[in-house]
């Protein structure tokens, strides 16, 4: 395993906040019910721009966090303050959370597992801080499953450097292990909650600028990939930032929101 592949500086910090308001309804709210009361623990919490979501769109919820970095936690305070959401952070590492056994009744997992050099461990922690009825969410994309049409070479080379990026500091196909790693932690009742996203029209020209800034904060990872053509990746960026203004284009990629029951 290598090291986080997004880094921990501010034009990252600031691209969670997007990437949590971009998937606000699509991925966050849509099919999630979460009552009053609910104590819900984010692991991998970042810079709390789920959070703040989570907080705004379910009123009367109490709010954890947890991150490694003490440098997404001091961005988190500020972010959570104006957003005017409270939640309690703690920095912790996910394989040994400083909570007893059975503290909340819900832990959120999002665009996390896919760093870990053994998610079911994390899972399994997560497993044990959760009530006996607990519910987890997670989710995760798999980078494999990313196609655009109409494609260049310079595209599907920025697409193969993303999995082997993500596969060479973590994995690049969470999202499609998710069910299984859920199972092999002791979850039950899980629901793979498979979505396929396929993006056209009005939808394209947003979601490509969103895959491009996601494989751009990614990109000085992925030029240090043995046979990584800077030059390349960077023309395969530019033609997905063009891709809307190509004739009957599309995007898309599959995520897994998985939830399942302790
Ligand atoms: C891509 S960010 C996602 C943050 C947040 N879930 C979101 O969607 O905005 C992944 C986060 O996981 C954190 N992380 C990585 N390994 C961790 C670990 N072992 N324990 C806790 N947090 C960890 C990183 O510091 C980073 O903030």
């Amino acid at each position: 395993m290598t090291d986080y592949v997004h880094g921990y500086g501010t034009p990252e910090q600031e691209r969670l906040v997007e990437q949590a308001e971009h998937w606000r309804h699509r991925l966050i709210r849509d099919g999630t019910r979460l009552d009053p009361g609910t104590r819900l623990l984010e692991v991998g919490c970042g810079v709390g721009a789920v959070l703040a979501v989570l907080g705004q769109e379910y009123p009367g919820v109490e709010l954890f966090g947890v991150d490694i970095e003490q440098k997404q936690l001091d961005f988190a305070r500020g972010h959570l303050e104006r957003a005017g959401v409270e939640a309690t952070l703690r920095q912790a590492d996910a394989l040994a959370l400083p909570f007893a056994d059975g503290s909340f009744d819900n832990v959120w997992m999002m665009w996390f597992l896919e760093h870990l050099a053994d998610p079911p461990a994390a899972l399994r922690e997560a497993r044990r801080v959760l009530a006996p009825e607990g519910r987890i969410t997670a989710i995760e994309v798999d980078y494999s499953t990313c196609r655009a049409e109409p494609s260049t070479p310079a595209l599907e080379a920025l697409i193969r450097a993303m999995v082997q990026g993500m596969a060479a500091s973590g994995w690049s196909d969470a999202g499609t292990r998710l069910p299984h790693w859920l199972h092999e932690a002791g979850f039950r009742a899980i629901d793979e909650g498979e979505r396929t996203f396929w993006w056209q029209h009005q939808d394209l020209a947003g979601q490509a600028s969103y895959a491009a800034d996601v494989l751009e904060s990614a990109l000085p990872a992925l030029t240090q990939l043995p046979g990584a053509a800077q030059e390349e990746l960077q023309a395969g960026l530019q033609d997905l930032r063009n891709l809307a203004s190509q004739p009957n284009a599309g995007l898309g990629w599959v995520v897994h929101k998985s939830t399942a029951t302790r």
